[in-house]
Parts: structure tokens; C-alpha cells; sequence
């Protein structure tokens, strides 16, 4: 190691982003590997949006490895987090940086200890997927610092490794992880289908719904549906194959209503399996369901899909719209049945992409209260509103894979402290 007698820090910073499943990965064959049942496809959601950041610093001075997310220092002892780097480590290569003249050598990387800092760009509780932004930015920025070469889909396997859904955030657009055969997981990877230039106009709105109970870990969940549910080797061997050749038919073809019908039949089929598990899984709610009848109701009175659903282990909603303008429309039917507390501001409880709501005509609380009710209940059943049951709604669109922040100034390590600034 050059530079040694003087002490130095080296680091990457990179940025991921979440993901949702379209078809949905739910059991494992091997706990440990994280290997799943069945193939899934997911949408990288725009990671200016939802997103982890996270910054890895090398120091001979460092005296372990050491974790802080979210500005608080983590225990790196679980398994999942050892696992990824291990395997990171193991194929680390050498890395010289002329200016700074540091040179370290690859099989250096076994000796010297790593200051890992992480932070989400939305909150870390609310039940998005941050473990799957999170462990993805960890791999590739461990992988970038470290000179690891990505070969066969070797990063996304070892991302699976820290967390399954991890392995479809290692990419952009559209992705499938291909569950794979061998017993040692390396065919277990994630490739990209598209980019999201190839379906540029799809608008996503999440709504983060408000839920006081306390939801069983999607670990926990699938390793009771695997020893329970009678369906769920029936859906992984009978129905996911073709409805994974459909969806790759659909996205390549821009097919809105073959991606929504699918994206919603298989979203119902995970939560029936969640049915099915003994005792029973819980993960929608009340709120969760009206969120359906809504866009059943809206589907209906337009005469074809314009808005699809996907739900994962927890009530949040994530709606899909083929375009702007039906994304207007369906926030005006969101908003008119769960508007914002009256004392809120509008620009508080729509975040992410808030051009959405020009879109939709709604500039201020106001309109918010002027909506009329939906055309397609007025007649029929009571127009309910229930204030306080969606916490936000985030309007985002696809986006890129994990990216380099080459800004020195973007780290979330001092040079100076080798520790969070
Ligand atoms: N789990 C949730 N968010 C994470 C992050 N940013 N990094 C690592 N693990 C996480």
C-alpha cells in the first residue's frame, strides 16, 4: 500500500434507486442465498424521487468496517450485510488514484477496513422499498471504490445477497430477476428489458398510506406462505411463467392495457397467497381497498385500463397511469376522496413530480375542496371523503440505474473526520 506512512481516505459515492414489482417475487427456495420460486419483473421508479445515496471510505486508519444510515451509526453483524461484502471484497481489484498517490493492491482490500455512509431521499419507515435502493447503492458503490468488474450479473447477485429485490435496482427502465437453477445462486441475476426512454410517458403516483398496525416482515411473511399456502407453488409453477412471457410482451410492445391488466391481476394473486398463508397476512388495509374500488370505478366508466395497481407487503398503493393526463384524472379522483388535512399545505401532501397537479387543474386547497364528485358514483353511492388516511402521494415516473457522483462535494464522508459530515 503506497502512502501509508501518512494517512489518507479514498471514497465513491453513488446513488440507487428503488424499484416495484409488476410481478411479484414472493418465496424463497434458499433463505440464505436469497434465492427465489419464481421469476419477477419490477419498474425502476426516478431515483430523484426515491433514491438512496451512499458513500464508502477506505483508510488504513480505519479500525473496523463501520455503517451510519440515515446519519445513525448500524450494526454491520447481520448476515445480509457481511454477505455482500465478503463477496465484494473477494473479487476487489487494484485501484490507483495518481493525484492523491494512493495505490492499493488487491489483495490489500482483505486488511483494510471501510466507513459505509448511507442516507434515503424519502423516509426510510414508510414502507417503500428502501432496503432494495439501499443494498444497491451499497454493491455498486463497494463494487465502483473496489475496481470490481461486473461480469454475467455478478454485482446484482451479490446485491440479491443483502436484499432479494436489490438485484432489479442494480438496473433502469423495466427488469426481470431470473430466479435461476444452480444451487450457488450465481444464475440468479437481474437483466435489464428496457430502458425507461423506451416508455418514457408512464407517470407512477404512490400513495403512502397512514397504518398504525404493525406489518410481518416480507421475510417472515414469505417463509409462512412457502410452509402454508397450497397456492403458492400452484402461482410460481402454474401461472408466474406465462404471465412473465405476457408482461415482457406488453412492455415491449407499449401494450397500457396487457401491462395494467397483469400488473393488477398479479398484485391480487400475491395478497390471495397472503390470504392463503396460515394464519392469514394482512398486508392492505381499509384504505388500500377503497384505493382499488377507486380505480376499478375509474377503469369501468372509461371502458378500458387506464390505471393500474400494484400493492407490495404493506398497504401503500402504487398507481400507474399510461400518460399525464390520465394521471391528472386520477389524482383528481384521489384527492377528492382522501384530501389533504384541511390545515395542510397542498405542496406538502403531493411531493415528487408536483406538475402533476397542474396536470390536474389543482393549484391550491381550494380546488382541492371544489373537486366535484366523480361522474361515475355521483348517482349511486354517497361521494366519502376520508381525510388523513393517505399520509402524502409521491407522482414519479421510471428512471435510471445507480450512477457515480463524481461531486466530491456530494459525499456524505469527510476526508477530513473519515466519518459522516
Ligand atoms: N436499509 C434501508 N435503507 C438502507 C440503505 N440506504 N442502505 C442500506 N440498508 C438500508
Amino acid at each position: 500500500m503506497a502512502g501509508e506512512a501518512q494517512s489518507w481516505v479514498l471514497m465513491a459515492t453513488a446513488r440507487a434507486p428503488t424499484n416495484i414489482a409488476v410481478i411479484k417475487y414472493w418465496g424463497k427456495r434458499d433463505e440464505a442465498l436469497i434465492l427465489p420460486i419464481n421469476d419477477s419483473i419490477s419498474v425502476t421508479l426516478d431515483p430523484d424521487h426515491l433514491s438512496a445515496t451512499t458513500t464508502v471510505a477506505v483508510s488504513p486508519s480505519f479500525k473496523q468496517d463501520r455503517m451510519w444510515l440515515n446519519g445513525k451509526e448500524i450494526s454491520l453483524s447481520g448476515g445480509r450485510y457481511q454477505n455482500c461484502l465478503r463477496e465484494i471484497r473477494k473479487r476487489a481489484g487494484d485501484v490507483e488514484d495518481e493525484k492523491k498517490g494512493i495505490r492499493i493492491k488487491k489483495e490489500d482490500w482483505e486488511k483494510l477496513h471501510l466507513h459505509i455512509a448511507s442516507y434515503n431521499n424519502f423516509p426510510t419507515a414508510a414502507g417503500l422499498a428502501s432496503s432494495a435502493a439501499g443494498f444497491a447503492c451499497l454493491v455498486f458503490t463497494l463494487a465502483k471504490l473496489m475496481n470490481v468488474k461486473d461480469e454475467h450479473g455478478d454485482i446484482s447477485a451479490i446485491a440479491r445477497q443483502g436484499s432479494g429485490s436489490a438485484c432489479r435496482s442494480m438496473y433502469g427502465g423495466f427488469v426481470k430477476w431470473m430466479m435461476g437453477n444452480d444451487a450457488d445462486g450465481s444464475d440468479s441475476i437481474a437483466v435489464q428489458l428496457a430502458s425507461h426512454t423506451h416508455w418514457d410517458d408512464l407517470v407512477i403516483i404512490i400513495a403512502v398510506v397512514s397504518s398504525k398496525q404493525k406489518e410481518t416482515s416480507s421475510t417472515t411473511g414469505m417463509r409462512e406462505s412457502v410452509e402454508t399456502s397450497p397456492l403458492l407453488e400452484y402461482r410460481a409453477k402454474t401461472v408466474v411463467p406465462g404471465r412473465v412471457l405476457q408482461m415482457e410482451e406488453a412492455i415491449n410492445s407499449r401494450d397500457f392495457a396487457s401491462l395494467a391488466r397483469l400488473t393488477c391481476a398479479d398484485s391480487n394473486q400475491f395478497h390471495a397467497i397472503c390470504l392463503d398463508t396460515s394464519p392469514p397476512i394482512f398486508y392492505m388495509n381499509d384504505t388500500s381497498h377503497r384505493i382499488i374500488s377507486l380505480v376499478e370505478r375509474l377503469n369501468l366508466s372509461e371502458g378500458s385500463l387506464q390505471v393500474a395497481y400494484t400493492f407490495d407487503a404493506g398497504p401503500n398503493a402504487v398507481l400507474i397511469a399510461p400518460n399525464r393526463k390520465v394521471a391528472g384524472l386520477l389524482l383528481q379522483r384521489l384527492l377528492f376522496q382522501f384530501p389533504p388535512p384541511t390545515d395542510s399545505e397542498l405542496a406538502s401532501y403531493i411531493l415528487g413530480d408536483k406538475s402533476i397537479l397542474h396536470e390536474a387543474g389543482l393549484q391550491s386547497m381550494k380546488d382541492v375542496e371544489d373537486l366535484p364528485p366523480p361522474v361515475e358514483i355521483k348517482d349511486k353511492v354517497p361521494s366519502q371523503k376520508f381525510p388523513g388516511d393517505v399520509s402524502y402521494f409521491i407522482c414519479t415516473r421510471l428512471g435510471s440505474g445507480p450512477r457515480l457522483l463524481t461531486d466530491e462535494n456530494q459525499a456524505l464522508i469527510s476526508p477530513e473526520t473519515g466519518c459522516p459530515k
